[in-house]
């Protein structure tokens, strides 16, 4: 891969950073989006905007086409069974709402249990957490283990009886690893348990294939995949989205609204009330293909050889302790330095044009399973290079010198 073309693809890479070219390596924050995404936008804004689903004007039919166009390109990428498997939400935080929400209103009593495990982050747990207090339901954590990892068997045995929904993220984003989704969900079908993967992370990173996965629910973020802003997807199986009630009321998901008596339209409408994000929506379809143009697995390929050269790279400086060691990693870096807050790092490096993450990611319940409050975190997109990791420890040696570590 040319990293060098692929970086000229994003115009927020001319800039300089103070004074210096910018460093990006705060990916699993939110990516940065290329121009064809960029330009799908404002011109779709410029010449084609309408809202979708309503009129009959001849802008909001060509608006609805693109929409559903959108929707069959997501439908195609996650290799979905049918269209009506893709919603479009706010983001994933939205996704996993609404599934805690809807499915938790229909199938979830007092004591029912929901798995998850100690690398959530926030959105992955705090929905739940909802429904603990409402319903009364209990949350169990599997447990990380030392190399930052949920095994196979720490889900196993806290699967009973009393589960009613497994929900785990496909790629940590503080420890790197990926998850066995595959067995997850093997596991749970002997069970008849279903299973949400958060791939907030995962879906930037790696392959997404339903059929292969096999999961209930998958939630992605559009922005963390070069896409739109304030746009997210739930991939849901039918079977599920005609069971469940809708999670918000509003104008578009509805069939009949008489003064005694509300119907619904059917799935996907049904989930998707009020005006939508149109142009976020059509213009999701370019940032699709701009990885399918690089190839998922040449993406995968490419940011695993820099994150390795970075691992190799900082475990050579004796201050830093790398957190996590799984078997399988994709995509981030995350690292304490003795003597300095994370807080501090980031600042110093943003001087040297370099932009991480400090903090607990999102992550508490790790963080405090680590013992640590936050940490410094360097993560990847398709255009960083093994330069980028180059210069991150060229900025964290003056870090060093400013702070005489
Ligand atoms: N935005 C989140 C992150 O930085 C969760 O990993």
């Amino acid at each position: 891969m040319n990293i060098k073309n692929i970086k000229s693809e994003f115009p927020i890479f001319k800039q300089k950073i103070n004074g210096k070219p910018l460093v990006y390596l705060d990916s699993a924050n939110s990516s940065q989006k290329p121009q064809t995404v960029i330009n799908r936008l404002s011109n779709f804004y410029e010449t084609e905007f309408s809202n979708v689903g309503r009129s009959v004007h001849s802008l909001a039919v060509k608006a609805t086409n693109r929409f559903e166009d959108a929707r069959d390109k997501v439908k195609d990428y996650l290799n979905a069974k049918e269209r009506e498997e893709i919603i479009f939400t706010k983001g994933a935080t939205e996704s996993i709402n609404l599934v805690a929400s809807s499915y938790g209103e229909r199938f979830i009593k007092e004591g029912d249990e929901i798995l998850i495990t100690e690398l959530e982050h926030h959105s992955n747990y705090v929905p739940w957490h909802f429904l603990r207090q409402k319903k009364g339901a209990k949350i169990k954590f599997a447990s990380v283990n030392e190399n930052g990892e949920v095994e196979i068997d720490e889900i196993k045995k806290l699967i009973n009886s009393k589960t009613k929904m497994i929900a785990i993220t496909h790629l940590s984003n503080v420890t790197g690893a990926i998850l066995p989704i595959k067995k997850v969900v093997d596991l749970a079908k002997e069970k008849n348990i279903p299973v949400l993967v958060d791939g907030t992370q995962g879906a930037p990173h790696l392959k997404i294939d339903m059929q292969e996965l096999g999961c209930d629910f998958y939630a992605i973020s559009c922005h963390k995949m070069y896409g739109p802003n304030g746009l997210g997807i739930l991939y849901a199986k039918k079977k599920w989205l005609e069971k469940l009630p809708p999670y918000q009321g509003g104008g578009g998901m509805i069939s009949e609204v008489l003064k005694d008596n509300i119907t619904f339209a059917s799935t996907p409408t049904k989930f998707e009330a009020g005006t939508m994000q149109t142009a976020e929506v059509v213009a999701f379809s370019e940032a699709i293909k701009f990885i399918e143009k690089l190839g998922i697995k040449n993406i995968q390929t490419h940011e695993n050889e820099v994150m390795e050269y970075g691992i190799e790279k900082l475990k050579k400086n004796n201050s830093i302790s790398i957190i996590g060691n799984p078997k399988e990693r994709g995509s981030v870096i995350c690292f304490s330095m003795k003597g300095i807050h994370p807080h501090d790092i980031a600042t110093i490096l943003d001087e040297d044009g370099v932009a991480i993450r400090a903090g607990h990611h999102c992550c508490q319940v790790l963080h405090d399973k680590l013992g640590i409050p936050a940490t410094a975190r360097a993560s990847l997109g398709v255009y960083n290079s093994k330069d980028d990791i180059d210069k991150l420890s060229e900025a964290i040696d003056n870090c060093k010198k400013i702070f005489k570590v």
